[in-house]
């Protein structure tokens, strides 16, 4: 490949020093890094050491200094609630310093951590920067998640404090927040000193003396708090994100590398710049959220949009056409899930002709594998490039882009085309060898990571490297298997450990395996994620039941369902299981997953040398059979 991508790319590779360096100039500094990257303790690497910033002063404050105080910097728009709220660079500014006020009135200083537990509502992303301005640690889950993984989390993160909300708001129905907040609290070890609560209209939460207070008393009464300078190495984040076991892994977002890497993606990977309105369809809870709702629209002076609401039923299909024409957005960015449900319920994209969509410069779609057909409607129907991009919660950003802003290079279907600035990405066999192209093998990306990738896991460097860096000595393990084509072009197909992908939601099937051997009937369990045309996948569980239980199948099979909506969240989707007499295995006792897995996608498949008793496998099929699958 020649080009201009081609020429800045291998800059990134040969001169990282350089190349990261030239590219924190677009960041305001208290002080300058003493090395860019700080190698004196690989395969743990830093970038920018000795630096000083603050993330919150470089995402609001420096923008109303530069002029753009009257700049919109946040619009909120909500279906669900009939809202569509307006926020400017200086009233975000002075509406995170104070709740950054009432965070340090309650006793929480640099290096606190402060769990974030709420809707997609503007809220949310001031409390991240409000953690930030003082260098608080945050820590966001996930609405949807139920209360046993907040306690998880608040054991690992040990919060000083929570910010919450009283209420989320799925579609039509009203989620109280507040039990389940209790609920985690009771359960867990640690007990945080304060929740701070915002009260929304639609529902009142009781809050409880001594322990919680009124975000808006608080906030009122707070003098706001200014920018505390930290270090670019010092965390600014832990994001959760699953495993392959019931433990999330906690993984650590620094403040310099990820604010440089981030502002350099605005314009290099997006094509946007300071004014443009920014639009990344998903939710706070997410690493997608964190990255491209609120820090890397704000560092780069963009308009970032809010959207509390779905893509289809909120209230039609046209939802998403109505916020692009109604907020001028210039890109997009999404799960291919989100345009699949489109496409379910519009498929010729006629609400499309009731919008002028003329703002829209290209959709941007990762989280998942983009299926050509998907990916072809929505170009087609929206005829801007549609361009999939590779990345995970661990790496903060794209591994793997279109380079749009440098030059938009030909799209081929499937594959989220090349590796993006500063990721030398080889696909490996077993043995950590190096394929030849179009080979499929393990993703790999050469250390160190350019900056803005996870340093490490919360408290946990032993799980950082026996998760990702022991498997390939001198790389960095993604867990995503895939190839590289003759042009360069990598294709990602398909996950090297037990995470399934529901509705761009990473899940553990091991984490739901755990809640079914919960289960008082159950002997053994398997969780596969099977194919499903709206979602991707699809979690299935099959249980083998403890001889001698009589009780009927449908009782313990609901309760199952049951248990893991209520230990893991409505989001995992899990709402399927079936009772089978044996699980298929190797001699060594591992259960075969793959082979289930292709078993029920109806997909050919070998019967594995290794298996302990072949005969199994057609009673699995019979199995599925009975369930709609394996046809
Ligand atoms: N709080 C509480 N519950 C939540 C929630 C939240 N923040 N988010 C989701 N849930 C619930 C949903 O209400 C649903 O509950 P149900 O089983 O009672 O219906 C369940 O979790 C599953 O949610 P979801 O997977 O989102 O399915 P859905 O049927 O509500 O919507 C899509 C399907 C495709 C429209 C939806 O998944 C979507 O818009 N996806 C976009 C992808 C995305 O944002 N990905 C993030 C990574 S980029
Ligand atoms: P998450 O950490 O939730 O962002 O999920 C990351 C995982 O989602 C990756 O390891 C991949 O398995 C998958 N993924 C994300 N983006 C893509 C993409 N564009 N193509 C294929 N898989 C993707």
């Amino acid at each position: 490949m020649t080009g201009r991508y081609q020429e800045i790319y291998d800059r990134s590779i040969s001169d990282k020093e350089g190349f990261w360096a030239d590219a924190a100039e677009g960041i305001s500094w208290y002080r300058k890094w003493d090395r860019v990257l700080d190698d004196s303790n690989a395969p743990f690497y830093r970038w920018f050491t000795g630096g000083e910033v603050n993330t919150c002063y470089n995402a609001l404050d420096r923008h109303i200094e530069n002029g753009r105080g009257d700049q919109a910097a946040l619009i909120y728009d909500s279906p669900v609630t009939d809202t569509v709220q307006t926020f400017t660079y200086s009233q975000m500014r002075d509406e995170v310093a104070r709740l950054a006020g009432a965070l340090h009135a309650r006793g929480v200083t640099k290096g606190d951590r402060v769990i974030i537990y709420m809707p997609m509502i503007p809220q949310a992303a001031m409390a991240m920067l409000a953690c930030a301005r003082i260098g608080a640690i945050h820590s966001v889950v996930f609405g949807g998640f139920a209360s046993n993984e907040l306690a998880t989390r608040i054991n690992d993160a040990k919060p000083k404090m929570i910010l919450s909300a009283s209420c989320g708001i799925e579609g039509s129905r009203v989620i109280e927040y507040k039990p389940l907040l209790d609920k985690a609290i009771a359960m867990a070890d640690h007990k945080p000193e304060s929740v701070i609560l915002y009260q929304r209209p639609q529902s009142d939460a009781l809050l409880i003396d001594g322990r919680d207070y009124d975000w808006a008393v608080e906030c009122a009464k707070a003098a706001p708090s200014d920018c505390v300078p930290v270090a670019a190495t010092d965390p600014l984040y832990i994001l959760y994100t699953s495993g392959t076991t019931g433990q999330p892994k906690g993984v650590v977002r620094d403040n310099g590398g990820h604010m440089v890497a981030l502002n350099w993606s605005m314009k290099n990977i997006y094509d946007v710049e300071a004014g443009d309105v920014y639009w990344a369809a998903s939710d706070v809870g997410w690493v997608v959220g964190h990255s491209y709702i609120v820090y890397a629209p704000l560092l780069a002076g963009c308009t970032t949009v809010m959207y509390e609401g779905k893509p289809v039923g909120t209230p039609d299909a046209g939802a998403f056409w109505r916020v692009i024409s109604q907020h001028k957005v210039k890109v997009l960015f999404t799960a291919p899930t989100a345009f699949r449900a489109i496409k379910r319920d519009d498929p010729k994209a006629a609400h499309m002709a009731n919008y002028d969509l003329s703002s829209l410069k290209a959709l941007y779609l990762a989280g998942e594998r983009s299926d050509p057909d998907t990916l072809q409607w929505a170009e087609n129907s929206l005829g801007v490039p549609v361009i999939d991009h590779w990345w995970q919660t661990e790496t903060g950003w794209s591994i793997c882009a279109n380079p749009r802003g440098i030059e938009l290079l030909p799209i081929k279907y499937g594959s989220p085309t090349v590796a993006a600035c500063g990721w030398d990405i080889q696909v490996l066999d077993e043995a950590g060898k190096p394929l030849e192209r179009g080979k499929i093998g393990a993703l790999a990306a050469k250390l160190p990571l350019p900056p803005g990738t996870l340093p490490t896991l919360w408290q946990n460097e032993d799980r950082f490297k026996s998760s990702y860096l022991e498997e390939f000595p001198g790389f960095y393990a993604t867990g995503d298997a895939g190839f590289i084509d003759e042009d360069g072009y990598i294709y990602v197909m398909s996950r090297t450990d037990d995470i399934i992908n529901v509705a761009g939601h990473r899940l553990s099937t091991g984490a739901m395996e755990e809640v079914l051997s919960g289960h008082q009937d159950v002997a053994e369990c398997a969780v596969i994620g099977v194919h499903d045309d709206l979602k991707g996948q699809l979690p299935l569980g099959f249980i083998v039941l403890k001889s001698g239980v009589t009780r009927p199948h449908d009782a313990i099979l609901s309760e199952v369902v049951a248990m893991v909506r209520d230990q893991i969240g409505p989001v995992a989707a899990f709402k399927q299981a079936t009772v089978v007499d044996r699980l298929p295995k190797t001699r060594s006792g591992k259960i075969l997953r793959k082979t289930m897995r292709s078993i029920a996608d109806g997909e050919s498949y070998n019967t594995p040398a290794t298996i302990d008793d072949p005969a199994i496998l057609p009673e699995i099929a019979e199995a599925l059979k009975e369930i709609g699958y394996a046809k």
